[in-house]
């Protein structure tokens, strides 16, 4: 059995001194002992929210991380970096960061590798466009970012992967994907890791539904087969989350 995955994407929100009053005010409402509550801040909070979290069921992850170990990367944040202080999860290849930092299928796979070299856990978006779904071609796209992204990604990395589903067409509108839309592609998504991989492997990895999750919308998504938690962005940063977090 699959552990469900609870991971909030803070984007670019709070101050440091805010992290700081957020964590204490969802550690409570967070605190279960049934799924990995994962919140991924802004890279200058990072060591901030680490020292907060402690003591509680709260792991701090990245929103970004560059693929080289170090160098004349102006800006970048490198993997040993967020090792360093204790980061153990990373969201590699978010929509945003790809429509508005040109990542692409290539730098995702070279960061999703470099994070395994350090012991993190890539978190690894995919998703569709709106006009990709009308297209019809929505499974085509996201087995190629998957088959892409997990390039040389051995079997047991592979296990230990997160992936995150995101409909693009679903992020910060409101517009949450039916729970038979998400299921369908989250289906989708691990028939293609059985068919670069095994079953086995299939059966280990973690896939979440993102894309305007709420209170409301948690449940239904989380009871799918194949969706084993979510990444959630706006309602990550309100009391809600404990709600989402103890979905059930
Ligand atoms: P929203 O939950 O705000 O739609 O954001 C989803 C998301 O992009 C999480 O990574």
């Amino acid at each position: 059995m699959r552990r469900k995955i609870i991971a909030g994407n803070w984007k670019m929100n709070k101050t440091t001194s805010e992290t700081v009053t957020l964590i204490n005010q969802l550690k409570p409402l967070v605190a279960t002992e049934e799924a990995d509550v994962v919140f991924c801040v802004p890279t200058i909070s990072l060591t901030t929210a680490v020292e907060a979290a402690k003591g509680s069921n709260i792991q701090i992850g990245a929103e970004n991380m560059h693929f080289e170990e170090n160098g004349a990367y102006t800006g970048e944040i490198a993997p040993g970096m967020l090792d360093d202080i204790g980061v153990r999860y990373v969201i590699i290849g978010h929509s945003e960061r790809r429509e508005y930092f040109a990542e692409s299928d290539v730098t995702v796979n070279k960061k999703v590798l470099k994070a395994f070299e350090h012991g993190i856990t890539p978190i690894v978006c995919c998703g569709e466009s709106l006009t990709q779904r009308e297209q019809g071609v929505t499974i085509d796209f996201i087995r190629q970012q998957i088959k892409i992204a997990f390039l040389n990604v051995t079997p047991d990395q592979a296990k230990a992967a997160v992936i995150a589903y995101e409909p693009i067409w679903a992020i910060g509108t409101g517009k949450v994907a039916t729970s038979a839309q998400a299921q369908e592609v989250c289906k989708a998504i691990r028939e293609c890791i059985a068919e670069i991989y095994d079953t086995d492997t299939a059966a280990a990895i973690r896939i979440q539904y993102g894309g305007s999750v709420t209170a409301d919308s948690a449940a239904e998504l989380f009871a799918q087969p194949d969706i084993d938690g979510g990444l959630v962005g706006g309602a990550s940063l309100k009391p809600d989350f404990g709600k989402i977090v103890n979905y059930k």
